[in-house]
């Protein structure tokens, strides 16, 4: 008993006890609390009176409940940096804090956390270095989508002893990984993609399960020495990296893989024929290099084969005629390869299970293929930037799984056909860049899914009539197959030039993804987004906040459409982003948009006249509006004043608008090259002087000239506004640009 009691006293002196425990869960509360003032995650919750420490949210204890050994607050609003007493709870094993967005660096205090075997700091804002050298029993480590630089060489053997998962994905390490697991007897799992890592790749990778490093700056070659032995890989990643030379056919050697991943480096020679002997293999991912012409006859052999892809490989000439044989195939993607010819030649036309076909960036002429419509299971058909010429066959309405028809920027002429009504599951419609005339035919407003409409620079006259803001009025079902479709292998690599052109990255809303989606996320970004997932919050008017939606778009401009906007385009409640401008629309603007959950409106040289309706200061989200060159008129309505996203604005060559710019409030912000050519207008004064003639609009800080306008008080209001807007803009681009999918886990409320 003395024993006993001296062991218990001991304990309870170096604070191994439940009771100490519960002391720094209390103030590790405090001090999250202290972070943040509002919108508390479930550690709110923690109390001493009411519940068991075993049962607070988020904790998780010994089974005979005597000690705390799990804490798990992935997506608990957490700010500000990492809690620097966690080594306190010394049987802590688990502790999962991501999605979240905690900064500054790893506290040395973790390291200390001797026992932890499971750490997920993913999804954070989390920079300076790694320094985990304590924690010798991790078995998982997830460190993804964070800011975290340096070196990680010297990590990893003191980390290595039980390591099966290390994801390190999305951050800023730098240096070389050579050698840097010889140590890692369990390792299974490596995600080491989008970082700045160099120098020659780790040589035993073939004994892991899973191996990326995507998006680096490895060099060197892939040795046949590295396949030697027994190869235990699934899943290979190597795209987007400056291997070259080329690849050794001992791959084959690995026969449980299902995805080889060698896109965007630069790889030569021949493709190694052995890989038709991998019969696992579902997915093929060799564009962007410079592989030679032959496509090696076994790989017809690969019977699980569902994704090829051969893009930019400078093939030029004929498609390969080996193409239109392999059958199994449902995505063959063969963009930016200067083909000129061979769609015919090659039977690529008659493969029976091809779902997805890309054509894109290659040099086809002639007219359009209508073969292409005997294809029932095409679902997405991309021949953009070709010069295809002559009609549009009327057959392509045939495709009743057609979800994308892409053929903008070609010479196509003569008329959309009316048969596109009949497609009822097309999600895009895109035929910019074209040379396209006639009436966009009333029959589309029977598409029911389609969202996304681009017309732009055509010649197509008539107008928008009402029969058209019919279309896209209910996409679900489209979107509920596609979400019980199983295909987890639907995107490969080099998805972002589509899904610029899809995703109309140069325009708000979805312009702030344009950096994010050029390096990471492109390949699950088309995915989600046709299975309907949201990619921006959908305020309606007159709330700030609203449900995360799907956005939808309509850009009709730079052709001849003339007529009134009909009235009824506010049934189109998911439209985000409105550009009529560079046509002839004419008469009033309903007051009715009004009602859309619009972010981008765009009407500039048109022939609207009228009054500029008072309810477009109801579209709260609004952020880019041009209204220049047209011929507006009556008094300015100061409603706009009250749209405080709005960071374009143009209302020039409206010669007969009347009334007064306030001049304090949003449009204050703006500068005068946004009110030119309006004699009848009255703008504050301030725009006239000096310091305002050389910044542009849309620069929030040109409300600094107003220090002589406006009295001290509402100088303070302003400067406090600004700043709030800084503070939130700022949150949110980082917040935007560390999350993996900016489109659905960003805005609040989240979608759920
Ligand atoms: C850490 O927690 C222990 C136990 O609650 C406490 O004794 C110690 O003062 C704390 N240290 C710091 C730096 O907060
Ligand atoms: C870590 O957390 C992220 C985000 O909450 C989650 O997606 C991921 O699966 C977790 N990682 C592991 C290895 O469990
Ligand atoms: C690593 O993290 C990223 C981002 O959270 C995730 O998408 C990926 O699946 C993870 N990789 C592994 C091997 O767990
Ligand atoms: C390869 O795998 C076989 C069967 O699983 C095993 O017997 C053998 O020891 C392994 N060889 C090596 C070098 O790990
Ligand atoms: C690819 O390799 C070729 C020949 O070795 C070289 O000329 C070219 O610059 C390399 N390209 C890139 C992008 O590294
Ligand atoms: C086409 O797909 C169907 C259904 O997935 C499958 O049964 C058939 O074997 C496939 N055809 C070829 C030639 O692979
Ligand atoms: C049409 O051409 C313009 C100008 O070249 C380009 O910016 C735009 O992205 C093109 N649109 C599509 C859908 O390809
Ligand atoms: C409106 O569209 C035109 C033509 O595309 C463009 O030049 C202009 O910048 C746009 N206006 C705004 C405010 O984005
Ligand atoms: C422009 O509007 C003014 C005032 O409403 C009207 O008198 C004039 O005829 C209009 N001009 C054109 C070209 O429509
Ligand atoms: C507004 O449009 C006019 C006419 O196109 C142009 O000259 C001016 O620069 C534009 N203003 C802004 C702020 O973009």
């Amino acid at each position: 008993m003395v024993i006993c009691l001296a062991v218990f006293k001991a304990t309870a002196v170096t604070g191994d006890s439940l009771d100490s425990d519960i002391e720094v869960l209390l103030s590790f509360k405090s001090y999250l609390e202290s972070w943040n003032p509002i919108e508390r995650g479930k550690y709110n919750e923690w109390e001493t009176e009411k519940q068991e420490v075993c049962q607070w949210p988020g904790i998780t204890c010994t089974p005979e409940g005597s000690r705390v050994t799990g804490i798990n607050l992935r997506d608990s609003t957490i700010s500000g940096p990492l809690f620097g007493n966690l080594s306190a709870l010394t049987q802590l094993t688990f502790l999962d804090l991501s999605s979240n967005t905690i900064g500054g660096s790893i506290p040395d205090d973790l390291s200390r956390c001797h026992s932890l075997k499971h750490l997920n700091l993913s999804h954070n804002i989390i920079g300076g270095k790694l320094s985990l050298s304590g924690l010798s029993n991790l078995d998982v480590l997830d460190l993804s989508v964070n800011k975290i630089s340096g070196d990680v060489h010297s990590s990893f053997p003191l980390l290595c002893n039980s390591l099966v998962v290390a994801n390190l994905s999305t951050n800023n390490f730098t240096g070389r990984i050579d050698g840097i697991f010889n140590e890692c007897k369990y390792l299974k799992y490596v995600d080491f993609r989008y970082n700045r890592f160099s120098g020659e790749i780790w040589a035993d990778f073939r004994r892991l399960v899973k191996f990326s490093v995507s998006g680096n700056r490895l060099s060197g070659n892939i040795s046949a020495s590295m396949f030697r032995g027994n190869c235990t890989l699934q899943e290979l990643d190597l795209s987007g990296n400056d291997f070259v030379g080329q690849f050794p056919g001992q791959v084959s050697n690995c026969q449980n893989l299902k995805v080889l991943d060698l896109w965007g480096n630069n790889f030569t020679g021949n493709i190694p024929a052995e890989i038709g002997s991998i019969s696992s293999l579902r997915g093929l991912h060799l564009g962007n290099n410079m592989f030679s012409r032959d496509i090696p006859e076994t790989l017809l052999n690969l019977s699980n084969l569902v994704f090829l892809g051969l893009s930019r490989n400078n093939f030029r000439g004929d498609i390969q005629e080996i193409f239109g044989r392999f059958t199994q195939v449902k995505y063959l993607v063969l963009f930016g390869n200067s083909y000129v010819g061979g769609i015919y030649s090659s039977n690529i036309l008659t493969l029976p299970n091809l779902s997805r076909l890309d054509l894109s960036y290659n040099n086809f002429s002639g007219r359009l293929p209508s073969e292409i419509s005997q294809m029932q299971s095409l679902t997405f058909l991309i021949l953009a930037y070709n010069n295809f010429s002559g009609d549009i066959p009327h057959e392509y309405g045939n495709m009743p799984r057609l979800q994308a028809l892409d053929l903008s920027s070609n010479r196509l002429t003569g008329s959309i056909p009316a048969s596109f009504g009949k497609l009822t599951s097309l999600l895009w419609l895109m035929l910019a860049n074209n040379s396209l005339s006639g009436e966009i035919p009333r029959e589309i407003g029977n598409c029911s899914s389609l969202l996304w409409l681009n017309v732009a620079n055509n010649q197509l006259s008539g107008g928008l009539y009402p029969e058209l803001t019919n279309m896209g009025s209910n996409p679900t079902p489209t979107f509920e197959l596609n979400r019980q479709s199983t295909d987890y292998i639907i995107s490969g690599s080099g998805e972002c030039l589509v899904m610029k052109r899809w995703i109309p990255a140069e325009f708000p809303p979805f312009i702030f993804g344009l950096e994010t989606l050029a390096k990471r996320s492109c390949r699950s970004l088309w995915d989600h987004v046709r299975k309907g997932k949201c990619i921006f919050p959908v305020c309606p008017p007159g709330s700030v906040v609203g449900p995360l939606e799907i956005s939808a778009y309509l850009q009709l401009s730079g052709n001849m459409l003339s007529g009134e906007v009909p009235a009824n385009i506010s049934r189109m409640k998911k439209l985000s982003m409105l550009h009529l401008g560079f046509n002839e629309f004419e008469g009033k603007l309903p007051i009715e948009i009004g009602q859309l959950p619009l972010v981008f409106l765009n009407l500039t040289r048109n022939k609207f006249s009228g009054q500029i309706p008072r309810e477009l200061g109801n579209i709260y989200n609004l952020q880019n509006l041009d209204l220049s060159y047209n011929n507006f008129s009556g008094n300015f309505p100061t409603s706009l004043n009250d749209l405080n996203e709005m960071s374009k604005f143009n209302i020039s060559y409206n010669p007969f608008i009347s009334g007064v710019i306030p001049s304090r409030g949003q449009l204050a912000t703006f500068g005068k090259e946004s009110f030119l050519g309006n004699p009848l207008l009255q703008l504050p004064s301030f725009f006239n002087q000096s310091g305002n003639n050389n910044s542009s609009s849309g620069e929030r800080d040109n409300g600094r000239e107003e220090e002589d306008h406006e009295s001290a008080i509402d100088m303070l209001a302003f400067c406090w506004s600004t700043v709030l807007f800084y503070v939130v803009a700022l949150m949110g681009i980082l917040v935007l640009l560390y999350l993996d999918c900016p489109w659905c886990q960003s805005m609040a409320p989240p979608c759920r």
